[in-house]
């Protein structure tokens, strides 16, 4: 007998012991078997949550499981073949950002979603963290009336290279780690955007790729943004792995500052709400705001599954957010504006 929908989950590394958590925590949901290619980590994830089946071979798993969903928590290189995978398998899949490291292979999971007829999520967890949420709601409350500005800055310098060493190592780091993410939250305060122009940074010299980069996008509806992300910050106290937000309105500025205030400026005043996210009874200071989006994603993707909701992101809208972070990394080493549709309509996207 299982809690609602039956999944299994690809990867048991770092990050994905948020994910089980939240799955514990889901309403609707249960992760009935866990798969990695390292026995000894599918083993120590299976015994920690109490998961009867373990696997190293996610095709032999798909075969004996027949789950309703699958989520994929490996690095990116990973990602395709299991997505396609288990969506040849008839299983909704929900696959960890970075979604793909090419826009091609992003777009062929897309495909094959389509071609499934199943539901592709990408689990871009900062468009549910509740700060954000709550901003968003207030925009679209007209609190401070149309946006004109964004300024969407993560920066800090958190040793994230002790839980994910291959961050050191990856050419392509600070865009397509947090980058995506940050454009992921300015199109969902400002909507998608038409052109961005980026500079990059490697500050930290051990590692192979930029670990700083400022983008200016300008967006369909004329708003500009300023984003922001440096991992070689030294501020005290550290504000990983918070995101700080400035979005002028015609009206009035919300402002998300350190410390999960929320500050509303209008009419010549300014309210201060406190936003900050419960900390989950399996979770910890400062993860708290992450891990309590990753549980937020994921009752969402059973709502998905349930029929209720659309995804948040699909694999479809995420694909956008990739040929964003691409185009980024273009304009660094070109010094050009990239228009968006042009970048991927010309098929240059790499
Ligand atoms: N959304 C977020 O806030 C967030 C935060 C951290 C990491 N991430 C993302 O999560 C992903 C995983 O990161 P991590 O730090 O947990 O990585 P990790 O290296 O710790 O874990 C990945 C695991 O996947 C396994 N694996 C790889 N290929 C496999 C395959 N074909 N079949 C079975 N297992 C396979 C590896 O053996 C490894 O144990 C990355 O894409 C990372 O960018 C997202």
């Amino acid at each position: 007998m299982t809690n609602g929908f039956r999944g299994v989950l690809i990867g048991c590394g770092f990050f994905a012991r948020n994910h089980m958590n939240g799955w514990a925590d889901a309403d609707g949901a249960e992760i009935v078997a866990v798969c990695d290619l390292d026995r000894a980590k599918a083993e120590a994830m299976a015994a920690d949550f109490g998961v009867g089946a373990v696997f190293t071979d996610a095709a032999a798993m798909l075969a004996a499981e027949r789950p309703d969903f699958v989520d994929v928590a490996t690095t990116v290189e990973a990602h395709r073949a299991l997505v396609e995978l288990a969506l040849a398998h008839g299983a909704a899949t929900v696959c960890q950002k970075p979604f793909a490291e090419t826009y091609a292979d992003g777009h062929a999971m897309v495909e094959a979603a389509a071609r499934a007829d199943r539901p592709l999520l990408v689990h871009e967890n900062f468009r549910w963290q509740l700060p954000l949420i709550e901003l968003r709601r207030r925009l679209h409350a007209d609190e401070i009336g149309a946006p004109t500005f964004a300024r969407i800055s993560f920066r800090h310098g958190y040793d994230v290279y002790a839980g994910q060493p291959y961050l050191a190592k990856a050419d392509r780091f600070a865009l397509m780690d947090v980058g995506l993410h940050l454009f992921d939250v300015a199109r969902f305060l400002l909507g998608d955007a038409r052109n961005i122009h980026c500079r990059t940074q490697r500050l930290k010299p051990e590692i192979a790729g930029e670990d700083s980069f400022l983008a200016t996008l300008v967006h369909q509806n004329g708003a500009i943004s300023s984003v922001e992300c440096s991992f070689w910050s030294k501020i005290a106290p550290e504000p990983f792995p918070q995101t700080l937000i400035w979005l002028e309105g015609r009206r009035g500025t919300l402002e998300l500052t350190f410390d999960y205030r929320l500050r509303v400026h209008h009419g010549g005043a300014v309210e201060e709400i406190d936003v900050e996210p419960p900390v989950p009874s399996w979770g910890e200071r400062p993860w708290h705001v992450v891990q309590a989006s990753v549980a937020a994603f994921e009752q969402h993707v059973v709502d998905v599954l349930s029929g209720f909701a659309e995804p948040q992101p699909s694999g479809a809208h995420n694909l956008t957010t990739l040929a964003m972070a691409l185009a980024a990394y273009r304009s660094a080493e070109t010094n050009a504006t990239i228009d968006l549709a042009e970048f991927v309509a010309g098929g240059a996207v790499s």
